[in-house]
């Protein structure tokens, strides 16, 4: 079976649209936790890019199985065999450098270590004034931008207490730590959001990135 998700189908549109804007012509991006790959799918049926799907093991079948099925599909963007890519190793991140880090609906499933991996593992393979897209619900200083925001974060932690709703400046406050500045911080249907990180140009005198 192929795995599905509705949320996906929901949110695809509007994800797309921010990427239509964010996005160079011909971008090389990664997307870290593909999960069905609908995604990847979606956006390479309307954008220039050449696209990197990615999971951890137990989601690489299922992604690998759409990747097959419609991965050579029409329109202009051109979608990779998935990769297996945990964040927490950085032996399985690809080498850089790459215009675009994506990942959509992971940063509250990873445990909080996990999420600083992504953030470092993203800044090691972006070029200078690449992009790191996180879509999600956030949170604000701890507040929740919704009751249904706020529920689904109790009910991810009473799930396992390492999940739940990420805070948005907390994230950026981590991102700039690493070399990722907050670029935009978008508002989309459903209390989700786009938080946007650019790589920040490399000074001369800077030690290199592994990517770079
Ligand atoms: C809620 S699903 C979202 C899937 C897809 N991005 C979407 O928008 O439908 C969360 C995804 O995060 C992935 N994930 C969780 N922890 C991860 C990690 N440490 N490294 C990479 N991916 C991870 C899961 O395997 C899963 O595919």
């Amino acid at each position: 079976m192929i795995p599905y998700s509705e949320a996906c189908e929901r949110n695809k549109g509007p994800i797309l649209e921010v990427l239509r804007r964010w996005l160079p012509p011909h971008a090389r991006v990664l997307e870290v936790g593909s999960g069905s790959g609908q995604h990847a799918v979606h956006i390479c049926e309307s954008l220039p890019v050449r696209w990197q799907p990615s999971d951890r093991p137990e989601s690489l079948d299922g992604l690998q199985r759409r990747w097959a099925l419609v991965a050579r599909g029409p329109g202009p963007g051109h979608q990779e065999p998935p990769i297996e890519l945990d964040v927490r190793r950085p032996e399985q991140w690809p080498a850089g450098p790459l215009e675009a880090v994506f990942s959509a609906n992971t940063a509250h499933i990873m445990a909080w270590p996990a999420v600083l991996d992504l953030l470092a593992g993203s800044a090691r393979v972006l070029a200078a004034n690449g992009l790191l897209l996180l879509y999600g619900p956030f949170s604000d200083d701890g507040v929740h931008t919704s009751a249904s925001n706020e529920a689904f974060d109790a009910h991810l932690r009473s799930l396992d207490p390492s999940m739940g709703v990420r805070d948005a400046r907390q994230l950026a406050r981590e991102a700039a730590a690493v070399g990722l500045e907050t670029a935009a911080d978008l508002s989309l249907p459903a209390n989700n959001r786009m938080l946007i990180f650019r790589r920040h140009r490399l000074d001369p005198g800077d030690p290199p990135t592994p990517a770079q």
